[in-house]
């Protein structure tokens, strides 16, 4: 923090002072371990690996080429005075009749997005939190399936004051949502006096790597409806299932059901993921609330994209040859990564839930916990960490009820990275085998 300077004890706001931002979760702290020695090939090959970053490097070769072709799109020529002035908060038109068209690209075609719809916000992060504030007031309660993505925390909560409610899911039926973890989770928000404003869905899930069935979210909606209350969906993996026919968006459901009961469902997207994008902050949110749609426009002056953005964007996503390409490329790659690490991690006796879509996968090393709960499994993190030199995220920081379960991130390296990762874990199983044996 450069200069030490003599802090007086002024007072600062609730928020400011807040602990539900959840940053001393072991989610950050592994980022910070592998911050203090970053794994390289060349200059630190004995650092830690960063596997707890749900980060998408494997096609940025496609970007760069588009790039490369298409100079229109990142210079500006006439159209520079034009950009620098603009601030309309409604956003680009172009970038939002863009930005509609892909996400109806990702989905087969099999929905339709009105880019009057589409709010634009500074990434999902953002999107997430707007959503929070229109919906529900501080005390309130939002129902989340876990395990659920650790950002959730200081994305729904802390600046809001709202609270998150579990609706724990479990390896019994592979973590997927069933009425009775559901009807829990709103009753004990209600024995608690706490009114549930929505549930809030991942979809394909993060940590799971998974996409929720077309039965869960035909339940979901009737659900939310019987109860009146919202139902939102983070789509942000949506173009990173491997197999686009394996995903159902809610959006086909509202359109199959002629959009009854549409206007208490919100999409979330963003760039992050599916381009690999999350420095360039690009976030939407979809709602077919026609006062959502206008709150949330309003409020996104505070979390604004730069037009300059904008603009390379809305010339990339409306090149349909390229977003046909980039898409069918980039979710056979992620294909071919994700069979890479469970096929690696299952010659050495390690399972993963089985997952079609993101960029990490779900593992299971119960099996190895020493005791069988929370303290077990970070233990188990802590030896990853630092003998194995691999920063994975806990099932617990993922507000996971079983134990044993880690989040491995297989797309933010290069595939001889994710070779040495594999290395490491097969050196880790045989030395606690040999000692196993040796008892
Ligand atoms: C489910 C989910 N929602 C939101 C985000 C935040 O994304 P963004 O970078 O667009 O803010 C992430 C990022 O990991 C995520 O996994």
């Amino acid at each position: 923090m450069g200069k030490m300077i003599e802090q007086p004890r002024v007072e600062l706001s609730k928020v400011a002072v807040s602990e539900t931002h959840g940053e001393n979760s072991p989610y950050f702290a592994g980022w910070k371990a592998y911050d203090e020695n970053p794994y390289d090939e060349l200059t630190n090959s004995s650092g830690v690996i960063q596997m707890g970053l749900a980060e998408n490097q494997v096609s940025f070769d496609l970007l760069e080429k588009y790039l490369e072709e298409h100079p229109e799109a990142s210079t500006w020529g006439s159209g520079f005075r034009e950009n620098a002035l603009f601030q309309d908060y409604h956003g680009l038109r172009s970038f939002r009749t863009a930005m509609a068209s892909f996400m109806e690209q990702i989905r087969g075609g099999r929905a339709k997005f009105d880019p009057d719809r589409v709010v634009l916000t500074a990434g999902a992060t953002a999107a997430n939190e707007l959503l929070t504030f229109i919906l529900a007031n501080p005390g309130d309660a939002l129902l989340v399936p876990t395990p659920y993505y650790p950002g959730f925390d200081r994305d729904l909560r802390w600046r809001t004051g709202v609270n998150i409610v579990p609706i724990h899911c479990d390896s019994s039926n592979n973590f997927q949502i069933t009425p009775q973890a559901l009807e829990a989770a709103y009753n004990e928000a209600e024995a608690n006096n706490t009114k549930v404003r929505g549930v809030l869905i991942t979809n394909p899930s993060n940590p799971l790597g998974a996409t929720v069935q077309r039965s869960i979210l035909e339940y979901l909606l009737d659900f939310v409806t019987e109860k009146n209350i919202h139902l939102v969906s983070d789509e942000i993996y949506s173009g990173s299932v491997f197999s686009s026919s394996e995903f159902v968006s809610v959006a086909e459901i509202l359109e199959a059901r002629q959009y009854k009961e549409a206007e208490r469902v919100h999409i979330v997207y963003s760039l992050s993921k599916d381009l690999g994008l999350p420095g360039f902050r690009v976030g939407t949110i979809y709602s077919y609330n026609d006062s959502v749609v206008t709150t949330a426009r309003r409020m996104s002056s505070f979390t604004l994209i730069s037009s300059q953005t904008q603009h390379l964007l809305a010339c990339m996503l409306s090149d349909k040859k390229f977003t046909e390409n980039y898409i069918g490329t980039n979710r056979e790659r992620l294909r071919k990564r994700y069979q890479m690490i469970i096929e690696g991690l299952r010659s050495v006796g390690i399972e993963c839930l089985k997952g079609n879509a993101g960029l990490f996968c779900w593992m299971n090393l119960s099996p190895l916990l020493e005791k069988p709960n929370k303290e077990g499994e970070l233990e188990l993190w802590n030896a990853f960490l630092h003998e194995v030199k691999l920063n994975i995220s806990p099932g617990s920081s993922c507000r996971c009820s079983e134990p044993g379960w880690f989040r491995v991130c297989f797309a933010n390296m290069s595939e001889h990275t994710l070779e040495v990762a594999l290395e490491r874990i097969r050196n880790f199983m045989e030395r606690i085998n040999k000692e196993y044996k040796v008892y």
